[in-house]
């Protein structure tokens, strides 16, 4: 089987993607191949971070990989967090503290508009590609749902009455960002392989 290793420390992300492969792919992480878990993420744009974390991986040991970037860009606030998503409120990553950043900046604001975009950065024998997957939606006024991570329970999906945080894996992951892209992704590889 295939082996790919995801260039991610986070194990919510690391099993979303496991159940979209369906155990076609084998998909290791970061740890199984003794790799320090916070990688390089410098670049001002979600594809070079994507980027940058791939090409640690690959130049640092030698294996295919992939990682993916994702911001969360909200109209009303010029795109904000963006890049700046995982920081927003501060270095200690808080998801909780970013979403109360996000819920502060937005009061009285009626513009809600916000989207998901993520970047998934291959590295297949040396050879860059990239995937992209957008999710479209708005920021509700409070956190709703325990599922998920990160900004989930203030993001509701444009067409659902439910935030990402109120849905199951599987109903987020064939409507996501992350879904999107990481599906892009597998069908370049099933491709390489027909
Ligand atoms: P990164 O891609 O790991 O740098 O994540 C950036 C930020 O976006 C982090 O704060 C994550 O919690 C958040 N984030 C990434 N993907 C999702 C998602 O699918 N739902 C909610 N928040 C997310």
């Amino acid at each position: 089987m295939t082996q790919l290793v995801f260039a991610t420390g986070n194990p919510h992300k690391i099993r979303e993607v496991r159940e979209m492969l369906d155990g076609q792919f084998e998909v290791r992480g970061l740890r199984d191949i003794g790799c320090p878990e916070d990688l390089p993420e410098t670049s001002p744009t979600i594809p070079g971070n994507a980027l940058q974390k791939a090409r640690y991986v690959f130049e640092n040991f030698g294996v295919n990989c992939f990682s993916e970037d994702t911001g969360l860009e909200i109209e009303a606030l010029g795109g904000e967090p963006g890049v700046r998503s995982a920081r927003y409120a501060g270095d200690d990553r808080n998801p909780l503290a970013n979403m109360q950043l996000v819920l502060k900046k937005l009061q009285g604001e009626t513009n809600r508009k916000a989207r998901f975009y993520t970047v998934v950065a291959l590295i297949l024998d040396g050879r860059e590609h990239t995937f992209e997957g957008i999710a479209e939606g708005t920021i509700r006024h409070e956190p709703s749902g325990t599922g998920g991570f990160g900004y989930d329970p203030i993001f509701q999906p444009a067409g659902f009455g439910v935030t990402f945080a109120e849905m199951g894996e599987a109903e987020k992951n064939a409507i996501s960002h992350r879904g999107q892209a990481v599906r892009k992704l597998i069908d370049f590889l099933k491709g390489l392989s027909a």
